[in-house]
């Protein structure tokens, strides 16, 4: 009774020939008691439909308020109105459900993002939401297809785990211990684990790497694409608790293969939705214009959104050290003006106000930094031989992305046992509860590298959203979790 409707955007190209459809969405105007605007998701070109005069009575009229659902069968004609090339006119209207007008959050009229937050359960029936999560949609699938097509297998890696894979303690405990200070406790007070759930200490996931390690070691290639979570008290627009991510792990590759999968992977995602998604661009292309207009002209972006990813699909990404960013940055006009919050020295581990700097000041384009410290970057990570002394680094790459800033983090690995070994010891990593991973080294080891996007990070690029809570459906922040 319901699977024989046609979706508006199908409607939307079809010919006018009179025939005779049925069409079911949420009202987003009634003009005159006689043009409804029609959504239902597929795209954000409303429907309009002609009620002519006569066709329901009064109480029916009354009820197709903003945010009503209908069902309206009708036919399609060609539209002597300006905007669209085809309209229905009604024969039949049903109301699946009211809509009380006056109790409705959302206003035939411009909310601010702000308050779109607080009712994001209903934030997906705005057009900027629409666009959004549409956007969304296609790089998720955009990102599976590129890596079907070279033959990766997506792999699924655990979400519960009791390592913390980028050792940074940033996790979020998992048990089912009571709180109320009477879990069983070993003889220094510290709580005795052994008798949790899983007999251990465990928490969710902050990276599927080091399992998608060990499948990368028999499959060759292979791609996590998961939920990741990170009790980091990062209150900005770029940090979530929770975000997924994209990890490709690569058996036979070495840094330079990384970066040049990471830069095809990135262009190859946003020629999608370039292709696919070209209504949904346009619109969020003017909405960007329109909040640049209420900057002041110094904080305007040069680009605007569909200029900027063209730019980025036609370019090649810039490819730097981190010794050259650091130079870059001490002759940069900004360093010496004092204008940077944070010192800027070889070893320092770059604030986003110094990767921006390089991306949207000085390169203007993405920008690939290869080649970090050992002494900030993760204990997996390989190390470049012949460095000076003090100035250890690791085969590490970071891409920065206007706008953004750090967009990709990822790595050649450390193969060699015992280097990795040594690391681990530094970190103090507990390296018998890493013996699974450490079996990679032990049998068969190979050269092997990978990356993870950060997915919403991803599509605040492409979107143009400047705040990473307005490309996740529902997000979870510091204080933070609704819905
Ligand atoms: O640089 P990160 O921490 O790298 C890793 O987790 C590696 N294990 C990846 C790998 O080599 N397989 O995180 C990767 C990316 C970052 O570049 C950023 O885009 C995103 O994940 N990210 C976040 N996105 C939103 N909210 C947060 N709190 C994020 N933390 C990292
Ligand atoms: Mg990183």
């Amino acid at each position: 009774m319901f699977n024989n409707r046609i979706k508006i955007k199908e409607l939307l190209q079809s010919e006018a020939k009179g025939q005779e459809v049925i069409v079911m969405g949420w009202v987003r105007t009634f003009r005159n008691n006689q043009f409804i605007a029609l959504n239902d998701g597929s795209t954000n070109n409303n429907l309009q439909i002609v009620v002519e005069l006569g066709l329901l009575n009064d109480t029916t009229l009354k009820r197709i308020t903003t945010g009503a659902a209908l069902r309206v069968k009708g036919n399609i004609i060609p539209s002597l109105g300006k905007g669209q090339k085809v309209e229905l006119k009604a024969t039949n209207i049903e109301i699946l459900g009211d809509c009380d007008a006056e109790k409705y959050p959302l206003q035939p009229k411009k909310h601010s993002l702000e308050f779109l937050r607080e009712i994001a359960h209903l934030r997906f029936r705005t057009n900027t939401f629409g666009a959004v999560f549409r956007v969304r949609h296609a790089l998720a699938f955009a990102i599976h297809q590129f890596f079907h097509q070279k033959g990766f297998l997506y792999i699924h890696t655990p979400i519960i785990t009791a390592s913390d894979a980028e050792g940074a303690g940033e996790t979020f405990r998992v048990t089912t211990l009571p709180l109320d200070g009477t879990a069983p406790k070993n003889d220094d007070g510290s709580i005795n684990f052994s008798e949790d759930f899983f007999g251990k200490s465990t928490n969710l996931t902050v990276s599927g790497q080091l399992e998608g390690e060990l499948a990368a070691t028999a499959f060759s290639d292979i791609y996590t694409f998961g939920p990741t979570f990170r009790a980091e008290n990062s209150n900005t627009t770029r940090h979530l608790a929770e975000f997924w991510m994209i990890e490709p792990e690569m058996a036979f590759y070495d840094i330079e293969d990384n970066m040049n999968l990471a830069e095809e992977f990135i262009q190859y995602i946003i020629r999608f939705v370039m292709q696919n998604n070209k209504e949904d661009l346009e619109f969020l292309d003017a909405r960007l214009a329109e909040e640049e207009k209420q900057k002041p002209q110094n904080e305007r972006q040069e680009f605007g959104l569909i200029d900027k990813l063209k730019f980025v699909i036609e370019n090649n990404f810039e490819r730097i050290t981190y010794t050259e960013a650091i130079d870059i940055l001490l002759n940069s006009p900004a360093y010496k003006k004092k204008k940077f919050k944070y010192d800027v020295k070889w070893g320092i581990d770059m604030q986003s106000e110094h990767e921006r700097y390089l991306v949207e000041k000085h390169f203007k384009k993405p920008v690939i930094v290869r080649n970090y410290p050992a002494a900030i970057k993760a204990f997996y990570m390989r190390m470049n031989e012949g460095c000076e002394e003090g100035k250890e680094t690791v085969a590490a790459m970071d891409i920065l992305a206007p706008g953004i800033g750090e967009i990709v983090g990822g790595s050649q690995r450390e193969e060699r046992y015992d280097v990795l070994i040594n690391r681990m010891k530094q970190f103090n990593i507990p390296i018998e509860e890493m013996n699974w991973y450490l079996d990679t080294r032990r049998f068969g080891s190979v050269p092997h590298a990978g990356f993870g996007l950060g997915f919403e990070r991803m599509v605040q690029f492409v979107t143009g959203m400047s705040n990473i809570r307005d490309v996740i459906p529902f997000a979870r922040t510091p204080k933070n979790c609704e819905f």
